[in-house]
């Protein structure tokens, strides 16, 4: 601990033992959870050390955060779904100034807890908070639009965006604030009610947040547990009671949630699931250009994110001094602790780098080289990233997306090649191409943006910037989140229509004029 700069030591185990359930802080009497970091692995330290504890909750107590949620929403009828767009917007705006003062604390447990480095943690937490005061502008926006009363055929009609009731909300490990914030906020900005479980890693760092999402909104809105997914969300699923399920994870854990669902018609899915994202090389692509996209496409953060370049295509007329630029950029980056910022980093789950020399001996074993120096050394909880060439459809590392440092590289004659693998693939979040000549591009981008969701052009894949929509095809991704997107994700569209007469519509005058209603009014939110 002595090597690590004092602002970011943790000098005593950080015992999270509070919850909130129903507006009120708990705290927690039964099993408690370790939180190890493996950061310290490879200096003095023999074992993963224990930095903090957290709630093992049981199921009785998922049953109360569900029960608290249920009520609240009240079938529609609560306070917090009936309350006026500017009453909730005030509660978020009042939650984002309490967020910012915690950007410290935060920041150092997301180095401690998934191993991201200093800038990247908080890029994290910035983001998150551009994140939330963007979502509050456009959903101002969003009602300014809707605040007009048409009148079509001879029937008026106000219509509004409603919330959808009861929101399971399970976030993923490598982005555990921005990515479940980027579900959670949308969600309870519309009126929605939410039970939020943080993923496996990164439970400690939501603890600083529990008291000002209880002081900002209503009790019941916002539900916050911890513990394990089958303890916890399998049996609120079971309930029938989720009308939403988000979930930023594995196709395979959205899909046995779904299944648990007695009412599946119910129940809307907000999903960002896994991908393999593939980079086509073209032959007359700018390589140095290439070389540095591909590289911090594919392993920024150790290859752990959903939109990571995790295949890479290259002609074959390029492909050796592609492998050869490529490779000894990769061996030249440098491997550290978070806070010497260095661009590789320990790796948080504990069995990852057995997982990832496991798909490293499996290719290698099938006729794939690992092509740089240092690829695939592997201390403690590291493993330096592996180029792998040539990779072939019966490897592993070909179809399961690695989400860690290897680079599986294939190369091609006809572009035909990765194209049909794409079709072939279950995946279709983006892909990056790269090249110069307008009259091959054009062609390949109008197969692309049909295979994928985002296509970049001499470009890394990437989630941002968050204006921009983010969402998949096949088993990548249910639904469209962005700023603007994600309010819609999380509502639905519903009105009120009138016969055009002076009956209704003196009732209309009236009750716009007495704002006896939240639903009809013509005022908005500047
Ligand atoms: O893990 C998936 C994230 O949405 C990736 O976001 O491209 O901004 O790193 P990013």
């Amino acid at each position: 601990m002595n090597s690590v700069p004092k602002k970011f030591q943790i000098n005593s185990v950080i015992h999270n033992n509070e919850y909130l359930i129903n507006g009120k802080i708990s705290k927690w009497s039964g099993n408690k959870a370790n939180v190890y970091s493996t950061l310290l692995c490879d200096t003095d330290e023999k074992e993963p050390l224990l930095i903090g504890t957290s709630p093992e909750m049981s199921t009785e107590s998922a049953m109360e955060a569900l029960n608290a949620a249920s009520s609240s929403y009240d079938s529609g009828m609560g306070k917090w779904p009936r309350m006026k767009v500017y009453e909730r917007i005030n509660c978020m705006s009042a939650f984002v100034q309490k967020m910012i003062l915690k950007r410290e604390e935060i920041v150092k447990l997301l180095m401690w807890e998934i191993g991201k480095n200093l800038n990247d943690s908080k890029k994290e937490f910035d983001r998150t908070i551009e994140y939330i005061n963007d979502t509050i502008e456009e959903y101002k926006r969003i009602d300014r639009k809707c605040a007009t009363i048409q009148n079509q055929s001879g029937v008026r009609a106000l219509i509004r965006r409603g919330p959808l009731g009861v929101v399971l909300c399970l976030g993923p490990y490598n982005y555990p604030l921005n990515e479940t914030f980027a579900l959670l906020i949308p969600a309870i900005i519309m009126g929605n009610t939410t039970i939020f479980k943080p993923a496996k890693h990164g439970v400690l760092l939501i603890a600083p947040l529990l008291e000002a999402f209880k002081e900002s909104f209503p009790p019941g809105v916002v539900n916050i547990i911890f513990g394990r997914g089958r303890v916890i969300a399998s049996p609120i699923m079971k309930s029938g009671k989720v009308d939403v399920l988000s979930l930023i994870g594995h196709s395979s854990s959205a899909i046995a949630l779904q299944d648990l669902h007695p009412q599946k018609n119910r129940l809307r899915l907000v999903l960002g699931l896994e991908a393999k994202n593939p980079a086509i090389i073209l032959k007359d692509a700018d390589l140095d250009l290439t070389v540095n996209e591909c590289l911090s496409g594919s392993l920024s953060f150790n290859g752990q994110r959903c939109t990571a370049i995790k295949i890479i295509y290259v002609h074959e007329d390029i492909k050796d001094e592609f492998l050869y630029k490529f490779s000894k950029k990769v061996d030249e980056l440098e491997l550290g602790m978070p806070w010497d910022n260095t661009f590789l980093t320990p790796l948080p789950e504990p069995s990852k780098p057995q997982y990832i020399s496991d798909l490293i001996d499996d290719a290698t074993s099938l006729g794939a080289k690992i092509i740089n120096k240092k690829g695939g050394i592997k201390y403690k909880n590291f493993v330096f990233p592996a180029v792998l060439y040539p990779v072939s459809k019966n490897m592993r590392v070909f179809k399961e997306e690695q989400f860690g440092p290897v680079v599986p590289v294939v190369s091609y004659n006809d572009v035909s090649k990765p194209l049909d693998d794409m079709c072939d693939s279950n995946y279709g979040q983006q892909a990056s191409i790269f090249g110069k000549n307008v009259d091959t591009l054009g062609p390949i981008i109008d197969s692309l943006v049909n295979l994928v969701c985002r296509v970049n052009l001499n470009s890394a894949c990437q989630r941002g910037p968050d204006k921009y929509p983010f969402t998949g095809r096949k088993d990548s991704a249910v639904s469209t989140l962005s700023v603007h997107d994600a309010l819609r994700s999380f509502s639905i569209r519903t009105f009120v229509a009138s016969n055009d007469n002076e009956l209704n519509k003196s009732i209309l005058r009236e009750m716009i004029d007495s704002k006896k209603s939240n639903f009809i009014r013509t005022d908005y939110y500047l």
